[in-house]
């Protein structure tokens, strides 16, 4: 198992890692022998193989630079022993590797790695009152203090969005072309740049946001007024490009909605965007991107019935997924796609004739996907 974060890998260890884990070995006695760690390799795989859905028993990753992935600099991961569904968060880095955010990139990545690989909903965690660089690793990657111990330390944990939350952004989401001249503050930014970064690292994609930039929706562009911030949904070129651009740019465009700021992807109506291209890259769309003059408003919509196979007696969760696919934004709200449910297999199709059938289709298959629970079913 191999994950990445901006500038760490963190990884399982095999038989090639022996005199690194005896050099790094969290132990009192340190460096360890090459048999107590052999014996730990071996724990630890043989833990990560009772980790499963829903579950988890040890997981234990070595963090390693990416520019280095053979050094170890520490360890880090999710013990589950007292309580596999909500586990315990360490990370546990050498003294020359502290100070320089990677304990921040550790806890933001388990926590991804709990909740979107594992499905857990909480993770919980503890540091020393005495360890300010701690705490601040905890909050920056994405836990929230919830207590403390007897002693004083302070305890930590993370809740993963649950479906009913993230329906009620997509039903507060509408599309918005009149803004307000306000800017986006830095705190916003930075937590906007950082979700791009991670969809980037996810999809391959280069999203990339423009910040007060009015030109791309300067006046000749009939419907928007004041809009200086926009989204550029920018990738390699290939078949799922717009496919991917969709599903990930709506991703951002819901953690938009969650920051308190307004959307609306615009296929047409714009002019050059101030993105940066790669020579095998192209824009599939841009998403304007502020502070609305209003929320916009609701508007029609299909029923579940038109763009499912929905029955009585379908699962819940296919009946929610469904629901948020018909909240999902699409071009002249045409809504042309079709999820059908077949076992535990879902297959979303797009409709044959329309505009941007490929991108709309990305952005209900996210909806969908977010709504239902990736736990629930496996794409067709
Ligand atoms: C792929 C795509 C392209 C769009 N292009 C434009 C556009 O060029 N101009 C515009 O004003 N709105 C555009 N929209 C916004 C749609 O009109 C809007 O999403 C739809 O009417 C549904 O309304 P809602 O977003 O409020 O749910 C686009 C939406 C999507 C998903």
């Amino acid at each position: 198992m191999e994950y990445k974060t901006e500038q760490l890998v963190l990884r399982t260890v095999g038989e090639e890692d022996l005199s690194e884990v005896m050099r790094t070995w969290p132990s009192d006695h340190r460096p360890v022998s090459d048999e107590e760690a052999g014996n730990a390799i071996d724990r630890m795989s043989r833990s990560s193989e009772k980790n499963a859905e829903g579950s988890i028993y040890h997981l234990c990753l070595a963090v390693c630079g990416k520019d280095d992935p053979h050094t170890i600099m520490g360890w880090c991961g999710l013990d589950g022993r007292a309580d596999s569904a909500e586990p315990e968060i360490f990370v546990l880095l050498d003294e020359e590797y502290r100070g320089k955010g990677y304990g921040t990139q550790c806890v933001a990545e388990l926590l991804r790695i709990a909740s979107e690989e594992f499905c857990l909903k909480r993770v919980r965690g503890g540091c020393g009152k005495d360890n300010p660089a701690s705490q601040r690793a905890m909050e920056k990657g994405g836990m929230v203090r919830c207590g403390e111990e007897e002693n004083g330390d302070p305890r930590y944990e993370f809740r993963a969005k649950e479906p009913r939350d993230i329906m009620e952004t997509m039903k507060a989401r509408h599309s918005v072309r009149r803004y307000l001249d306000k800017k986006i503050p830095d705190a916003v930014r930075k937590e906007l740049d950082a979700c791009a970064a991670e969809l980037n690292r996810e999809s391959g994609l280069n999203i990339q946001i423009v910040y007060d930039e009015p030109e791309c929706f300067n006046s000749h562009y009939g419907r928007f007024e004041n809009c200086a911030n926009y989204i550029a949904v920018v990738g390699r070129k290939s078949a799922e490009l717009e496919q991917n651009g969709g599903f990930y740019g709506e991703k951002l465009v819901l953690k938009a909605q969650e920051e308190g700021l307004n959307t609306c992807w615009v296929a047409l109506s714009h002019g050059k965007s101030k993105a940066s291209l790669g020579p095998d890259e192209s824009e599939v769309i841009i998403i304007a991107l502020g502070y609305g003059e209003t929320q916009g408003s609701a508007r029609k919509s299909k029923k579940p019935e038109d763009v499912s196979n929905i029955a009585p007696d379908s699962p819940e969760w296919f009946k929610r997924g469904v629901e948020a696919a018909l909240l999902a934004p699409t071009a002249i709200n045409q809504q042309r796609f079709k999820f059908t449910l077949t076992g535990n297999k879902v297959s979303a199709k797009a409709g044959k004739i329309g505009p941007c059938l490929k991108i709309d289709l990305g952005i209900a298959k996210c909806h969908f996907e977010l709504a239902a629970g990736k736990e629930n079913f496996v794409w067709a």
